[in-house]
């Protein structure tokens, strides 16, 4: 079975790519089959973090139905395990993904035969990159520790909680239409409060609303903090837990404190990832206990095993320990 791992942020420009490539070779290195996909539809780059040619067609083909599989847009890399899709290369401008190719692309990255799937995603919070977004429950989220980076992550995060709500129930049902107006109404000033919005839900449609709710506790995301400088930049990630858990009630698992490091800006001249010309680099140390974070909530899940206490906060105390000793 695949294990899909969407990697998404509020703004751009946060590092999303860099993790994407880093850590599909750090998953490929300990031996999973990895398919790394190009999703920043419009504005794809990873070819070339990868080091490859930008002359393979790549996911714009299947959006504009060229391809109907995604077996022939496969790439070799230089990384045994790894294997690599690109976005739009061939395609200028941002291809429009309609209702039923979107279907079709996720059945297909369903099927792929792969342990992990990672999808790096393009900035923004459209439909489509929300459902990319949204094809896991672990879906990993990159913010820097600046404010407005955290502010954004919320923001993010907050559109997709209506999304995943929004998505619990028919088309054209009463629920949904419940939560239109309430969009729309707080939309024109008032302040909304999706955690009252779900218990309006709860109250007006029981068993609707019940089963609902136990699909959105399952929903629990994994959050990078990149470019840190120093563990007090931790402090903004404990601000984001707060906020995502009062307004939101979603419980995130912070997995990686990545520093800023100029040998991750250099990579992009050099055409070389990181984690291929040097291992040893302080950013890819890091990333790698992001991996082996990521690769245990995979197991947890996999085995319905329960994960840690919501309100626990030993994660981020011990990326701070990690991190001073660099
Ligand atoms: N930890 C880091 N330290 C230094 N530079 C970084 C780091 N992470 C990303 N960058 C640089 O920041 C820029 C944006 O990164 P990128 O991965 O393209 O972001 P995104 O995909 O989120 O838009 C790139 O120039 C990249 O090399
Ligand atoms: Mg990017």
């Amino acid at each position: 079975m695949v294990n899909i791992l969407p990697i998404a942020s509020g703004k751009g420009g946060v590092g999303k790519s860099a993790i994407a490539v880093n850590l599909s070779i750090l998953l490929a290195q300990k031996g999973k089959k990895v398919v790394l996909m190009d999703f920043d539809l419009g504005g794809a780059n990873l070819h070339t973090l990868l080091g490859l040619k930008n002359n393979h067609a790549g996911l714009g083909n299947f959006i504009y139905k060229q391809e109907s599989s995604l077996e022939p847009l496969m790439q070799e890399t230089s990384v045994p395990n790894l294997k690599f899709i690109a976005g739009d290369c061939l395609f200028p401008g941002t291809p429009n993904m309609g209702f039923f190719i979107k279907r079709k692309l996720i059945k297909e990255i369903e099927a792929l035969d792969a342990d992990y799937a990672v999808l790096d995603l393009g900035g923004g919070t459209t439909y489509n990159t929300l459902d990319i977004y949204l094809l896991t429950y672990n879906s990993l989220l990159v913010t820097s520790p600046e404010l407005t980076s955290i502010l954004n992550a919320y923001s993010f995060l907050k559109a997709a909680a209506y999304r995943f709500l929004n998505r619990q129930f028919k088309a054209k049902s009463e629920e949904r239409a419940l939560i239109d107006n309430y969009i729309k109404t707080s939309a024109a000033g008032a302040e909304s409060s999706y955690v009252a919005l779900v218990e309006e839900i709860c109250s007006k449609f029981p068993e609707s609303g019940a089963k609902a709710k136990v699909e959105l506790a399952k929903y629990r995301p994994q959050v990078i903090l990149n470019m840190g400088k120093t563990t007090q930049d931790l402090e903004m990630a404990r601000r984001l837990r707060s906020l995502v858990w009062n307004k939101l009630n979603i419980t995130l698992d912070f997995v990686g404190f990545t520093p800023r490091d100029s040998a991750i800006e250099l990579a992009v001249a050099t055409r070389t990832p990181v984690a291929l010309s040097n291992p040893q680099n302080p950013f890819i140390k890091q990333l790698n206990t992001a991996a082996e974070r990521i690769l245990q909530h995979t197991y947890n899940y996999n085995e319905n095993l329960e994960d840690s206490d919501p309100t626990d906060s030993t994660d981020i105390e011990a990326l701070g320990g990690e991190f001073s000793k660099l």
